[in-house]
């Protein structure tokens, strides 16, 4: 998508993936500094190592405590600085509103998993001012630390560790259970049923349905995989390095043809 960007831009840039090991992390990353790289994106499982790294962190890595996003940025006196950002939490968002017509202010949320994902969403979801959070995980003590980030961090939230006891605007699926094919749902209908869900969205987009997406539009929820968050933090990083308005359709075009061909 990024380079279906530079060339609709008329851009000479390139976007390059690499594998790089945890303990080879610095030593890319100054490589990238020395080549003068205009920035990065990093994902599993370097998201929180950045943090360390970078020179100076902008907001949005800071409410999420992790860093997807690198600009590598000249100064006044020519030296290179690299400044974290994280443009998944506002992708998340940016998702959201277009696809499920969410708005995170005073909604109830339920939040399944309490990974790197889960995490950043649940203090996104805290700073947006939702009226009630429910964060939910198969290792309880992952949400339990959580959401003693959150009292801390944004003490005005209403916050409960497990399943709601009355329904919610927005179930979100921060898990990775449904990356295969015959996965079965995270949500234990038991323990909270689909029909108390306004809406329904999934993290994963590969396989584009999930079994909780299915069990979702059969209860009648609205509901959406997450490629419009890989979409959205990838339009956002790419309005930071280049400074110019992402070309959105391009880039969804570009996904869309790439992941599901
Ligand atoms: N659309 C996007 O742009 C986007 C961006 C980021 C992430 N994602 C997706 O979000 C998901 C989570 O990513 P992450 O980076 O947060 O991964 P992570 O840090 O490894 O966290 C994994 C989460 O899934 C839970 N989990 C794993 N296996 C499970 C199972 N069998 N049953 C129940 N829960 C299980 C874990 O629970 P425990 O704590 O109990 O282990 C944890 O909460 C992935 O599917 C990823 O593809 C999508």
């Amino acid at each position: 998508m990024h380079n279906a960007a530079f060339a609709a831009l008329g851009l000479n840039w390139r976007y390059l993936a690499f594998e790089v090991t945890p303990r080879d992390l610095r030593a890319a990353l100054e490589g990238a500094r020395a080549m003068r790289f205009a920035g990065l994106n990093l994902t599993v499982p370097h998201k929180l190592a950045a943090l360390e790294w970078v020179d100076t962190l902008d907001g949005s890595a800071k409410t999420c405590g992790a860093v997807n996003t690198i600009h590598l940025e000249t100064t006044r006196g020519g030296k290179i600085r690299a400044v974290g950002f994280n443009t998944d939490a506002d992708a998340l968002m940016a998702a959201l509103r277009e696809e499920l017509g969410f708005e995170p202010r005073g909604a109830k949320v339920l939040l399944l998993g309490a990974g790197g994902a889960g995490q950043a969403a649940a203090l996104k979801f805290a700073a947006e001012n939702v009226g009630a959070l429910c964060l939910a995980n198969r290792t309880q003590a992952r949400a339990k630390a959580v959401a003693d980030e959150i009292k801390q961090r944004f003490p005005a939230v209403h916050l409960m560790v497990g399943w709601p006891e009355s329904a919610v605007d927005l179930a979100v699926n921060a898990t990775s259970l449904g990356l295969k094919a015959d996965d079965p749902s995270p949500l234990d209908e038991r323990q909270f049923s689909l029909r108390r869900a306004g809406a329904v969205f999934d993290m994963i987009y590969r396989p584009p349905q999930t079994a909780l997406l299915r069990a979702a539009r059969a209860a009648g929820c609205r509901a959406a995989n997450g490629l419009g968050m890989l979409l959205h933090q990838g339009a956002k990083a790419f309005e930071i390095w280049t400074g110019r308005p992402a070309p959105l359709e391009v880039m969804r075009h570009a996904l869309e043809k790439s992941i599901y061909g």
